[in-house]
């Protein structure tokens, strides 16, 4: 084995550089990378001219971040890997409702509402009740739980998506139950919605030959002292996009019937929550 770089050694020439790395978990970390990173490369075999177009797609995917827009997160999302770092980190008990992926379009400091309260504040898509009860892994009512829950309006767009068009804080709110464990609140039947399109994850969705959309849903982060807090979503049952979410986040237990009721779409999801550990 020859002092100095070569092809054929190249991630322990790099790999060896570690040795004075005093924190084992990153060293760990960085270890997987460059072995993972040298690996790709040498399956691949990337021409320079391949390699300078993946150093701009991800010098491009940095330059459009801002604090309202996270390309990164999406890049993250759209290659499965927001969903299986989740799925590592939230392997649920029985009784326990499923994670799936936050998403870029959280925004903190949702208005505090009254149950039954509307989350709509434009008028825009048709009427929807969203009810539940929070329970624990046993099935007993959970009280002074927090729901934080958002979703797009009728046409498929987040409040901060169209700033000067919807009110501010529009189809967000957060909600806490009382000693029976129940929700309820008014909002808008979700709509399929694209992830944004017109940056690099968006060229580079279209080069894989993948449509960008995302099965209509409805995003909550549930979250009660001595419980651990869940990310999810519920998706409408019936959806064209379930089995091809541009961002894999899609789980059986969170698709749901969404029935008409009178004049308005109703759903019933019951949300567990697992004991903290
Ligand atoms: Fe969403």
């Amino acid at each position: 084995m020859t002092r100095y770089f070569s092809e054929d050694t190249s991630e322990q020439a790099v790999i060896a550089r570690l040795e004075n790395c005093d924190d084992p978990r990153f060293r760990t970390v960085m270890e997987g990378a460059i072995k993972h990173l040298h690996a790709f490369v040498k399956e691949v075999e990337p021409t320079l001219d391949e390699w300078m177009a993946a150093i701009e797609f991800l010098t491009k995917t940095g330059q459009i971040c801002d604090d309202k827009r996270q390309e990164w997160i999406l890049a993250s999302d759209t290659l499965g890997v927001s969903m299986l770092v989740d799925a590592i980190n939230h392997r649920k008990p029985h009784g326990a409702t499923e994670n799936t992926v936050l998403g870029p379009f959280h925004v903190a400091g949702a208005p505090e509402l009254q149950m039954g309260d509307d989350i709509c504040r434009d008028g825009i898509g048709e009427p929807c009740v969203v009810r539940g009860v929070v329970a624990d892994e046993d099935g007993n009512p959970i009280s002074g739980a927090e729901l934080d829950v958002w979703q797009t309006n009728g046409e498929g767009f987040y409040d901060v998506q169209q700033p000067t068009e919807q009110p501010q804080m529009n189809l967000r709110g957060k909600f806490r139950t009382g000693s029976d464990g129940a929700f309820w609140f008014k909002t808008v039947k979700p709509v399929p919605y694209p992830v944004p399109t017109d940056g690099p994850v968006g060229q580079l969705l279209e080069a894989m030959g993948r449509h960008p959309y995302r099965p209509a849903h409805i995003h909550f982060i549930v979250s009660a002292t001595g419980f651990e807090q869940v990310t999810t979503h519920v998706f409408v049952d019936g959806d064209p996009y379930l089995e091809s979410d541009a961002v894999f986040g899609v789980k059986d237990s969170l698709v749901l019937p969404f029935e008409q009721d009178g004049d308005a779409w109703s759903v019933t999801f019951n949300i567990g929550l697992a004991k903290a550990a």
